[in-house]
């Protein structure tokens, strides 16, 4: 949709769900926030105090939210500490947070870290499969003593989209709050956050949203806790009128802005600044459709090509996010052997490849090129003459 906006490595890119391709645009907005360094020194703070929340607005228009409910700040990490220190306060009977066995490992580790230092429970839905969640597993598992959820809106391997407004709506119904986490949703399909009533969220802006390596994260917090102050603050999340008055007290930022911490990298942001004109005047609903015609056109393919590799994403476009997972044995080797053919894709272990035929730069060509590769693959396996790591086959262009 918007393949001239960046620039295409060589062979074919379908990692995007992992590290999202460079626009042209965060270059120069990167050497442009350079330049005012080296020109204006400390005087660029002028224009830069505020880059994060000149950015904020931008950035909710991809979450569905206010614009004074998101900041642009942290690492999801970071900021899932941020929030859950807020969050989560643990009562007598509703004691326990409530995760899923697939949620991706730093989501656990800090809700672990909460749950001991609570001395509660961190309970996770299990999942059937060992790929997907069950809508029903997730409601059972919203029992009584359940304090706080925190859900993936897209599953990190299989591709798997939760529904966020039946859940939301499920989890409020039996006072529970509830968080998600939108990493592998921001930038590949539209959200409605506030019209859900979610009540906080956190993202990365890495993947779909392509602000480079490490980019600023983003957080949202419902208008409806908005009265809430930060239990871990820091001066950026001050109000930005008398931050720099220097005050003792803590006063806190309107909006969502408050749960920003210390001084944020104004290269990285700029990075993101750059980006986020990918998407100006980008029609979300537009971009979702293209997303699922890729990956449908993707998935037949595979169903045609390629039967040895089970598809484990969800086929319903209700179900399934911008990526497509397939398992197979071999799909460490068949990773490898792609990287060679020039083909970047990535592996989950112990049996997972993942591709993502991005909309904003994929093309359908592309994919019918991966899947011809993939099936000379499989048949060099089926032969015993892959050996990845070894060929010096010329890369895909
Ligand atoms: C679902 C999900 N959550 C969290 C992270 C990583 O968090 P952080 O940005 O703090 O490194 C990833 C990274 O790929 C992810 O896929």
């Amino acid at each position: 949709m918007r393949r001239e906006l960046f620039k295409m490595p060589p062979g074919i890119y379908l990692d995007g769900n992992s590290l999202g391709l460079m626009p042209f645009a965060a270059k120069a907005a990167v050497e442009k926030r350079l330049l005012e360094w080296e020109e204006s020194a400390v005087g660029g703070w002028d224009d830069w105090f505020e880059l994060s929340e000149r950015l904020a607005p931008k950035v909710a228009r991809l979450v569905g939210a206010n614009r004074d409910e998101v900041a642009v700040t942290g690492s999801i990490t970071g900021n899932l500490h941020a929030l859950l220190a807020t969050f989560y306060q643990p009562q007598n009977v509703r004691r326990n947070i409530l995760a899923t066995e697939l949620d991706f490992p730093t989501d656990l580790y800090a809700l672990e870290s909460w749950t001991s230092l609570h001395g509660t429970e961190l309970k996770k839905v299990p999942s059937r499969d060992g790929e997907t969640l069950e809508f029903a597993d997730i409601l059972e598992a919203m029992t009584d003593d359940i304090a706080l959820i925190l859900l993936p809106t897209v599953l990190y391997r299989s591709g798997q989209k939760l529904d966020v407004k039946k859940l939301t709506r499920a989890a409020h119904e039996r006072g529970v709050l509830i968080g998600w986490d939108a990493a592998h949703s921001i930038g590949a399909m539209p959200h409605a956050f506030h019209d859900d009533g979610v009540d906080f969220a956190v993202w990365c802006h890495y993947k779909y949203v392509n602000a480079g390596p490490g980019a600023p994260g983003g957080l949202f917090v419902h208008q409806k806790h908005q009265e809430r102050t930060p239990v871990l603050r820091g001066w950026w999340g001050h109000d930005k009128l008398s931050q720099f008055e220097m005050r003792g007290d803590f006063r806190r930022s309107s909006g969502a802005g408050a749960f920003q911490q210390g001084t944020p990298s104004i290269l990285a942001l700029a990075a993101l600044e750059g980006a986020m004109t990918v998407f100006d005047c980008l029609d979300l609903l537009e971009l979702r459709q293209k997303s699922l015609e890729l990956t449908d056109y993707f998935m037949d393919l595979c169903d045609k090509h390629l039967i040895e590799l089970q598809i484990v994403t969800p086929r319903a476009h209700t179900e399934r996010g911008g990526h497509v997972a397939l398992a197979h044995p071999g799909a460490r080797a068949l990773s490898l052997a792609l990287r060679e053919k020039g083909v970047v894709a990535d592996f989950r272990a112990p049996n997972v490849l993942r591709l993502a035929p991005v909309a904003l730069y994929n093309t359908k060509a592309e994919l019918e090129q991966t899947v011809q590769i993939l099936r000379e693959l499989l048949d060099g396996m089926k032969m015993g003459t892959l050996e990845p790591g070894l060929s010096s086959s010329s890369m895909v262009t």
